[in-house]
């Protein structure tokens, strides 16, 4: 089929979502054995054996269940040592839960800006940061200009692909920073050959309702190290230190899984090769199609990498293209066809605005340029070429 044919009408065709879940496995199977057990709530079964599956996937000694992400990487930052007044290396751009689990603990966010070519944290930045900005203070890394403690770097694997991590653990071993991977959006996605999620210190993965696998809403913390471990299981259920006479000698946090949607999660883990698998074709397809557009720069996958493209995503130059990345997504609404772009850039959130000023060029080109396409597991060729067609016909509109 060209990609210049005219898309249906949107009256006859159904809204075609961003990143639906897929739920054709054994979900029903699972989740009523929870209901014909009683085994419902935080304790059961399926939570074991979904977090003996994550770690066994991802390659790390232990998994421990939460609630969402947010709490994972919350809890995750709070055994990596974060403390009230302290500075987090992360990402500029990325939606903002990592950068608002910093600020629960107190601690400040410290934008990095994106590499261009992958869009991902930028290694040099990040040395740039470290080596000009900062000081060593009696065996402690201090932010000259701020005066406050730089304890960690929080790499977060956006969209489905890894970050460079070899130059960012390297620099993180110098200086003696932890790395907490916020691997949320790229379950399954490899960085020269190792899975995302073992390569630092602890990882956080998310299973909300538009990631690669979903519990309807569901998070996981890995590590190799079992002291870390067991920091988690206990923090994550209120930190009981004698279950019985209920005592308790730390602040703890209610952020267990539910064993019914850790049996979602035990399905969604067994469909998850096959999930990897359609997005990397729905990717090979858009990236053939829509790569033959002016004004279009299709999702990159670095040499090193391996991606998921959990969440498809193009730069329009809109000079070339003919219209810039609002107007395509209002027409692409137009056709019933869901898109989105990428998040406000974390150093313009008002929310985060405690953390200073900070200049990220290529977060904020991002934020402009970049659109995100249907790219459901589940989603049909014949709606991946309905997609295709809207937005080659907007680019043929325009010459
Ligand atoms: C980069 C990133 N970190 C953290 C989260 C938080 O996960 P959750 O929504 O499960 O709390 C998400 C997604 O929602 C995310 O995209």
């Amino acid at each position: 089929m060209s990609t210049a044919s005219k898309p249906k009408s949107p009256a006859t065709q159904q809204l075609i979502p961003l990143s639906a879940p897929e739920i054709s496995g054994n979900e029903w199977k699972y989740v009523k054995e929870c209901l014909d057990t009683g085994w419902v709530s935080s304790v059961g079964p399926f939570v074991e054996r979904f977090e003996a599956a994550v770690a066994d996937f991802v390659g790390t000694k232990f998994a421990v269940a939460t609630v969402n992400g947010t709490s994972a990487i919350h809890i995750a930052l709070k055994i990596a040592g974060i403390e009230a007044g302290d500075e987090v290396l992360i990402a500029a751009i990325t939606f903002i839960a990592p950068a608002n689990a910093i600020r629960y603990l107190g601690a400040y966010p410290v934008f990095v800006d994106a590499e261009p070519n992958y869009w991902q944290m930028d290694p040099e930045k990040v040395s740039e940061f470290l080596n000009n900005s900062c000081e060593m203070r009696n065996g402690a890394l201090y932010n000259s200009n701020t005066d406050r403690r730089v304890k960690a770097i929080v790499p977060v694997h956006v969209l489905g692909h890894p970050v460079d991590l070899d130059p960012i653990l390297e620099i993180a071993r110098k200086f003696n920073l932890a790395v907490v991977e916020d691997a949320t959006e790229s379950l399954g996605a490899k960085y020269r050959g190792r899975k995302v999620g073992n390569l630092g210190q602890i990882a956080c993965f998310s299973f909300n309702g538009n990631k690669i696998i979903t519990t309807g809403g569901g998070g996981m913390i890995v590590t190799n190290d079992e002291a870390w471990a067991r920091q988690a299981k206990y923090l994550t259920t209120q930190a009981k230190d004698d279950p019985l006479e209920y005592i308790h000698n730390e602040v703890g946090y209610n952020y267990r899984l539910t064993n019914l949607l850790a049996a979602m999660g035990c399905a969604q883990m067994e469909l998850l090769p096959s999930f990897i698998e359609r997005k990397r074709e729905i990717a090979s397809r858009y990236a053939k199609q829509l790569g033959e557009i002016p004004g279009i720069s299709i999702m990159p996958e670095a040499p090193w990498a391996f991606s998921t493209h959990w969440l498809y995503t193009v730069l329009i130059e809109a000079q070339v293209f003919g219209m810039d990345s609002r107007a395509l997504l209002r027409l692409l609404a137009k056709e019933n066809v869901q898109s989105r772009p990428l998040w406000q850039p974390l150093h313009r959130s008002q929310a985060l605005k405690d953390s200073g000023e900070f200049t990220c060029p290529i977060a904020d080109r991002l934020n402009r340029d970049a659109i995100s396409l249907p790219c459901s597991a589940g989603l049909s060729n014949g709606d991946l070429q309905v997609v295709i067609d809207v937005v080659a016909s907007a680019a043929a509109s325009r010459h």
